[in-house]
């Protein structure tokens, strides 16, 4: 079944124009339908809501510095198991890790630090549909199911 998922490239990776283009292709060769897609920039207050069940970890605060530093840009995908295949190709959190178990993945190419991996993908249903009604709060999946 067709199912959503919200990916955010993030602030490291939209800095730089060759990996921010790549990413976006990255999304339509793995047969992705973008239903929505906006570049926006988060205020402190944003991506601390965004990350609320993180607060007290040790990365909290440089997580939402982060996120918050620069311009960052937002997806609705589509596709048959969009969020496991979305996070299949992000790979693991931690960079390194990344790079030592699935070399091919977007944050074992692309991922700077634990921080600053590149991209961000919901991990179940429920944070999806959080997630999407976070940044595209004007997006009903409903009727845009209806429309297709
Ligand atoms: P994301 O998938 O957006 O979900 C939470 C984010 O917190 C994660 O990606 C990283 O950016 C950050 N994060 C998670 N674990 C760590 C860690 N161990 N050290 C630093 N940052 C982390």
């Amino acid at each position: 079944v067709l199912q959503l998922t919200l990916a955010v490239i993030k602030p490291d990776a939209v800095a730089h124009p060759l990996i921010l283009e790549a990413l976006h292709q990255r999304i339509l060769e793995n047969d992705f339908l973008i239903v929505r897609k906006k570049d926006l920039i988060w205020r402190i207050g944003d991506s601390e809501r965004f990350y609320a069940e993180h607060e007290g970890r040790f990365f909290y605060q440089r997580l939402v510095e982060f996120m918050s530093s620069g311009p960052m840009r937002a997806y609705i995908l589509a596709r048959e198991d969009a969020i496991t295949r979305w996070r299949e190709l992000m790979g693991p959190t931690k960079v390194y890790r990344a790079r030592y178990t699935s070399p091919s993945t977007i944050r074992a190419q692309y991922g700077l630090t634990d921080t600053r991996n590149t991209t961000h993908g919901s991990d179940s249903e429920e944070s999806a549909k959080r997630e999407i009604a976070f940044f595209f709060p004007e997006f009903s999946a409903e009727q845009w199911l209806e429309e297709e």
